[in-house]
């Protein structure tokens, strides 16, 4: 069977039409998939339970019939099931090394990014852009979906994640896992959960409250499978209370797949299953990357307990039907993809950019010095690269486009990760938009030529860099490789010293007080460059707004203690004789991020949902409009400035006096509005957000009483509040 063949896995033509009875595609998939359960046999059902990993130069080499990707399964051409072939994700389809030939994909920027622009239908449209990517790749499963909360700011795989808070990641994730399911390719949503931190990943027990959870964490898993309907689950490499999650029956038969009903099938991370009968009966129904799994769990050892009693064959039949149903709810069987399909990368470039261009954050514009005049004579453009590109984040959700540039990054399961720039130079870009300025670049290693260079330049945008991977936190919050030293110097030497951050979480600015501007660019993708020149210029108004506190010190963490390197266990070989370690989240359980900031009435350096503009943006005539889910806010939102922007308001519910009832956001809204224009909005207030969970009664409750509810631009703006009395109300653990 060529690849070509396997992703349609066309039936034999002789085979009678009656003798398939689901390829009938108005049968709901739970039947269609019921009848093929009841056609397969044992064997084929086992090749569909465990899986190794097949990249193109992987170990071991994958079958003729694999594309090549994370992950794949079989066909089966006499029932017509195709293969599955997984790929990650997120970010864009990723094409391991860039081993292949032509094998190229669009680089989107960080998922953190992503969660700046506020913007659910941007969300939507990349992830459509990512599942048309994939089809054309003849791939049929995303591994996509990032839904952990940035617990901690210094987590390694930040970037792969939308935000601190449930209600923003579980809107975007969502929506993206939606964009992508629309061009009928499924989707994961990922990591279920808490991995919150790459050291010790493998053998870190996350440990957090049942109440806490189904407040914050659990919280955006749920609201991103009600709007996204993902195809599947993957568990996470973590324990959670001391058990692992992929054989955690809380976690999925009593939350996933009970209260939530969910009808899709659980994979568990690449290597990240530790036991058989425990984890089939606990719900996982199929085991990834077992290429790292002593025996593979879910091949002979599965059988074994299946022939000898202890699983019953009812549940591998389950676990069977739960992927093919997604497979026929989904379309991926009826709509299979077409390989070598084609791909129309400028139009996806420029998607990529524009998702940049509304995501990069205006924290400090100093005597507007942005934008940027394009009459300059001279600029200095300083550090990160720029000359050639913008940084991505490492690991499994790395797209590697050609002409990237590559440094030694960090070996994770024996594979180098390389520090990769992806092609997108903000130089060029800058040269192009400032065509009558002279534009000098230093790639500011020379502490002192820099800053001497800087004096007599009319503006120095200085690229500072830190570089994030899977497998490897941060140490700390400060910017690496010197160059708090280096803003320092250049900003005493040129005040008018513009920072652009291309960073895969928070850090600290020991320097602020000195920089004119501060731009956020995270990782921008491979429309970086122009995106970033383009805020800079004024081209576009910057509208992002950040998706995760930025702290002023370590010491304001809930975990201010370094992350342990000793304990980074990238080494398959650790995994299973690593001693088990604990993190305890229950510190600020689930005031998580800003939350926890007004817990502690600590002031961060920027505040969650934080975002300047180069217009001005007034709110005015709040109300609180009552409805059967508890109340909707409308807002009238004016731009009296003089330029076209985005503006983001945010409705944060809190309770005064209530201990554990902090402003949580509740409700958002991008709005686009022209120079003077206003429009009145209405801002959806979700339930879930105005409850605490009641663990003895295993539902949301909503107290009756007093609320305060502010509206603002971010999460410490307490300028227009109202009062708003609510009846008690239960909400079930269910969905909405
Ligand atoms: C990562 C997953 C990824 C998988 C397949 C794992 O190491 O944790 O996010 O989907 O590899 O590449």
């Amino acid at each position: 069977m060529t690849k070509l063949d396997s992703v349609a896995a066309m039936p034999d033509p002789a085979t009678p039409r009656q003798a398939l009875p689901w390829t009938d595609t108005s049968l709901p998939p739970e039947l269609r998939a019921a009848m093929v359960v009841a056609a397969m046999s044992q064997a084929e059902k086992f090749a569909w339970l465990s899986a190794t990993q097949a990249l193109p130069n992987g170990d071991p080499a994958p079958t003729d019939e694999a594309i090549g990707s994370a992950g794949y399964y079989p066909s089966i051409p006499r029932l017509g099931i195709p293969a599955m072939q997984q790929s990650d994700a997120s970010l864009g389809v990723t094409n391991p090394g860039n081993i292949r030939p032509g094998d190229q994909a669009t680089a989107l920027p960080a998922s953190l990014l992503l969660g700046a622009t506020f913007d659910p239908d941007l969300a939507h449209e990349t992830g459509a852009l990512v599942g048309r990517e994939a089809r054309a790749k003849g791939l049929n499963v995303m591994l996509a979906g990032g839904a952990n909360l940035v617990r901690d700011p210094r987590c390694g795989r930040n970037f792969e994640y939308i935000s601190e808070d449930p209600l923003l990641t579980g809107v975007m994730v969502g929506q993206s896992i939606a964009g992508i399911q629309s061009q009928h390719v499924v989707s994961t949503i990922k990591h279920f959960l808490l991995n919150a931190q790459e050291t010790g990943r493998p053998v870190v027990s996350s440990d957090l409250g049942e109440a806490a959870m189904r407040e914050s964490d659990l919280l955006a898993f749920q609201i991103g499978i009600e709007i996204g309907q993902p195809g599947s689950v993957m568990t996470s490499y973590n324990l959670v209370n001391g058990t692992y999650t992929a054989e955690d029956p809380f976690l999925i038969s009593t939350v996933l797949k009970g209260d939530w009903g969910y009808p899709g099938w659980v994979m568990s991370d690449w290597g990240g299953t530790h036991s058989t009968a425990a984890s089939a009966l606990a719900g996982l129904d199929a085991e990834s990357g077992a290429q790292w799994v002593p025996d593979q769990f879910f091949a002979g050892l599965l059988a074994a307990e299946v022939a000898a009693g202890r699983v019953p064959q009812l549940r591998i039949d389950d676990m069977i039907h739960r992927t093919l149903r997604s497979l026929f709810a989904i379309g991926v069987i009826d709509d299979p993809p077409r390989p070598g399909g084609p791909i129309d990368f400028d139009a996806h470039r420029r998607v990529a950019q524009r998702a940049a261009e509304q995501g990069i954050v205006l924290l400090k514009n100093s005597g507007d010095i942005l934008p940027a005049s394009a009459q300059m004579s001279r600029i200095l453009v300083i550090g990160g690269h720029a000359y050639c590109g913008v940084l991505a984040g490492g690991g499994s959700s790395q797209v590697t486009p050609d002409d990237c540039l590559q440094e030694p990054g960090v070996t994770i399961r024996g594979e180098d990760l390389p520090r990769t720039y992806h092609p997108s130079s903000p130089l060029a870009a800058i040269q192009a938009m400032a065509a009558g300025a002279q534009v000098d670049y230093l790639d500011g290693h020379d502490v002192d030529d820099a800053a001497e260079a800087a004096r007599t330049a009319d503006l120095v945008l200085l690229f500072a860099t830190e570089w994030r991977s899977e497998g490897l936190d941060a140490q700390g919050l400060s910017l690496p490789h010197a160059q708090d030293r280096l803003i320092d110097a250049v900003a005493t030497a040129q005040p008018r010293t513009v920072v652009v951050l291309e960073i895969g979480g928070p850090v600290t600015m020991p320097w602020l007080a000195k920089v004119a501007a501060v731009l956020v660019a995270f990782y921008p993708g491979v429309g970086g460059g122009p995106a970033i020149a383009n805020v800079v210029f004024g081209r576009v108004n910057p509208s992002g707004r950040l998706p995760c506190t930025f702290p002023a010190s370590e010491e304001q963490l809930p975990r201010p203690c370094q992350l342990d390197p000793a304990t980074t266990t990238s080494e398959p070989s650790e995994w299973r004789t690593h001693p088990i370690f604990h993190v305890n989240y229950d510190i600020e359980g689930a005031d998580v991020g800003y939350r926890w900031f007004e817990r502690k009435g600590f002031e961060p350096l920027f505040p969650f949902g934080f975002g300047l503009s180069y217009t001005d943006f007034v709110l005015s005539e709040i109300v609180a409009i009552p409805n059967e889910n508890g109340f909707a806010v409308a807002v009238t939102v004016t731009n009296r400035g003089s330029r076209a922007g985005a503006d983001v308001p945010q409705v944060y519910v809190g309770r005064a006096g209530h201990i554990g009832f902090v402003h949580r956001l509740a409700g958002f809204r991008r709005v686009m509005l022209e120079a003077g224009e206003h429009r009145r909005v209405e801002i959806a207030v979700e339930p879930r957000l105005l409850a605490r969970f009641d663990v003895g009664r295993q539902r949301f409750m909503i107290e009756g009483g007093r609320y305060s509810v502010r509206i603002g631009r971010h999460a410490a703006d307490a300028s227009l509040v109202l009062d708003v009395k609510l009846d008690a109300a239960g909400l079930g653990a269910g969905p909405t």
